[in-house]
């Protein structure tokens, strides 16, 4: 019996084939290319200045590329708990994600789903907060991702963007590194310098830039194979 559309996931986009896999896949190598102080990068957090520059779905498909390509233990965490997206788009529940484990001290393990994907696993937000940047403390952050250190390879940690609010700078803390997902033709400069000056305390931490949606703010005739997306490793 064919699927319903509202089951679909983005596992069945995720073409290994295409041009942006290997995009993906540059990203990832990149990731372990320099760590801060000779260890690993294992949590890593995806964030961006402003709304709708693509952070979740990009944080997607890298763990998905992790979990495929890899083959490496990868969990994919939707901290981003007032704009939640990761569990729309792989087709899963909201409920009983990260938020019920800072409110009600449920263990992580207990919520973890697994996906289709063999080595992919996902934490979802859970219940929807309006301010959580006061559940957010860094004590409960470090306990979650220190204990699913212990279970996977590279954990992905999809946020709320830079400027609006406070919440991506609190999980900074707890992470290995953090990439900025710029959207290209829409993100204005002042914007993406203003992101960078916030995040200037914490500028070693930063592993590079995805620029999204090149393909509709280059010229025709520029090969998408080339310049889907662009990872640029910041200077360290
Ligand atoms: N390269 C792309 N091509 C086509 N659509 C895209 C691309 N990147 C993102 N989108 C679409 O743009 C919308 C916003 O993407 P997404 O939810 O990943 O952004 P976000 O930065 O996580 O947003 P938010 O700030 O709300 O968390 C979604 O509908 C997504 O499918
Ligand atoms: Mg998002």
């Amino acid at each position: 019996m064919p699927r319903r559309k509202k089951d679909l996931s983005v596992i069945d986009f995720f073409d290994i084939e295409s041009p942006e896999s290997n995009e993906f896949r540059r990203v990832l190598h990149n990731l372990n290319g320099a760590p801060i102080g000779g260890g690993e990068r294992r949590a890593v957090l995806v964030t961006s200045a402003m709304l709708s520059e693509g952070k979740s779905l990009i944080c997607s498909f890298l763990a998905m590329t992790s979990a495929r390509f890899k083959n490496r233990k990868t969990l994919l965490i939707d901290f981003d708990l007032r704009r939640p997206m990761i569990h729309k788009l792989f087709s899963v529940n909201l409920q009983n994600g990260v938020s019920d484990i800072l409110t009600e001290g449920i263990a992580s393990r207990n919520v973890i789903k697994q996906t289709a994907l063999e080595n992919l696993d996902l934490l979802t937000a859970g219940k929807v907060m309006s301010n959580p940047s006061e559940l957010l403390s860094s004590t409960a952050i470090h306990r979650i991702i220190e204990e699913m250190k212990f279970y996977y390879e590279l954990i992905l940690v999809d946020s709320p963007p830079l400027l609006p609010v406070l919440d991506p700078m609190i999980l900074l803390e707890e992470m290995d590194g953090v990439l900025i997902v710029v959207k290209a033709g829409e993100t204005q400069r002042d914007i993406v310098v203003r992101a960078r000056d916030i995040l200037a305390a914490q500028k070693d931490k930063v592993v590079g830039v995805v620029v999204n949606n090149l393909k509709q703010s280059l010229p025709y005739h520029y090969n998408y194979g080339y310049y889907g997306y662009h990872h640029k490793p910041t200077k360290q």
